[in-house]
């Protein structure tokens, strides 16, 4: 991919801002990371190594922003305060992290020559949307602060493009997991925290009757897409969906996740189901196709397997703890 300039990666110390990172210094592109560590880790970084600059502050922060920014070509906006139902109990972080933190990240951009901005949005976005898959020009419907503020994202970035022309583009991630996902808060992602329960032999908890399915993706997926965004010419101003393409219950995870385990007796404790939550998420990628040329070149089963071996061997292995 032909970076000429320095990449910013907002969030790049945590999950997913972190392979994004490892990807661009793979391909040799000049890596700079903000990171506030409110959620993400210094570890993250020094896992994939590397020459990459780092700078702790926050994307909310205008004088931050100014030092972050001088000399990007591309940023890629990973940072925000994840989970549905952490901003259910503190909207206020989430708005501040993703909507205000959007908004400014957006006019420094401007105002420094920022080529193109990709943007990480959510498919919560969609919330009950009745119709499977659930497709770009759908109306979105959000159902919960995170969802909200994620969407309020994406409307900058669009009006960013038309009023400023300013490039961005939007990728509608879909579940991600992987190596790095941090399971250890209650509002961690949930293909981590029934991994880290199952390795731990403890109990997974299921919110609800386990029958909610989702479109879980491998993050090396939407690193691929990722790095397409930042080039692709017809992609500035689109919301893109970035995901497998299948969706599974809860259930059926679980049941994946114990025969990969190998931990077939342990059993799910079931929970009332949480406020906020999406039953059915599936994404169309028609749309991801054409635009970034992508595909989902790891599939679930293939990227839970790969997502055990790296917990077997890394430092959230619940046996080292
Ligand atoms: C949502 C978004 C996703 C976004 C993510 C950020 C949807 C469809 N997806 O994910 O795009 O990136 O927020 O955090 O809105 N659960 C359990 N047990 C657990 C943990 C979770 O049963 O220990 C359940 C949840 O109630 C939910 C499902 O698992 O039904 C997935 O939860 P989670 O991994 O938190 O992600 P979403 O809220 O679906």
């Amino acid at each position: 991919m032909p970076l000429t300039g320095t990449a910013l990666v907002t969030g790049g110390a945590g999950f997913i801002g972190s392979h994004i990172a490892a990807a661009l210094s793979a391909v040799g592109a000049r890596v700079r990371v903000l990171d506030d560590l409110s959620t993400g880790h210094r570890e993250n970084l020094d896992e994939i190594g590397g020459d990459i600059e780092f700078i702790q502050g926050s994307v909310a922060d205008e004088d931050v922003l100014q030092n972050a920014l001088d000399g990007v070509e591309v940023v890629f906006h990973e940072a925000a305060i994840p989970s549905v139902p952490r901003s259910v109990e503190a909207p206020r972080q989430t708005h501040i992290a993703s909507v205000d933190g959007t908004f400014s990240l957006l006019l420094a951009a401007r105002d420094n020559n920022v080529r193109r901005v990709v943007y990480a949005a959510s498919s919560s976005a969609y919330g009950d949307q009745p119709t499977l898959p659930k497709a770009e020009q759908m109306l979105p419907d959000p159902l919960s602060p995170y969802a909200v503020a994620k969407l309020v994202g994406e409307y900058y970035c669009q009006v960013f493009t038309r009023v400023y022309g300013l490039e961005t583009v939007s990728l509608r991630y879909f579940n991600v997991f992987g190596p790095r996902q941090d399971p250890s808060s209650q509002y961690s992602g949930v293909v981590s925290r029934f991994i880290s329960s199952l390795l731990g032999d403890e109990r997974p908890v299921i919110f609800g009757d386990g029958e909610q399915s989702r479109d879980f993706t491998y993050i090396d997926n939407v690193v691929a897409a990722n790095l397409s965004a930042a080039n692709a010419p017809g992609a500035s101003g689109k919301v893109i969906n970035v995901a497998n393409g299948e969706r599974i219950t809860l259930n059926e995870l679980l049941a994946e996740l114990k025969d990969l385990t190998g931990k077939q007796d342990v059993t799910a404790e079931y929970r009332e189901p949480r406020v906020g939550d999406v039953r059915h998420s599936l994404a169309d990628n028609s749309m991801a196709r054409e635009l970034l040329g992508f595909e989902s070149k790891v599939g679930l089963r293939e990227g839970l397997k790969r997502t055990i071996d790296w917990w077997k061997s890394s430092r959230f292995n619940p046996r080292q703890h």
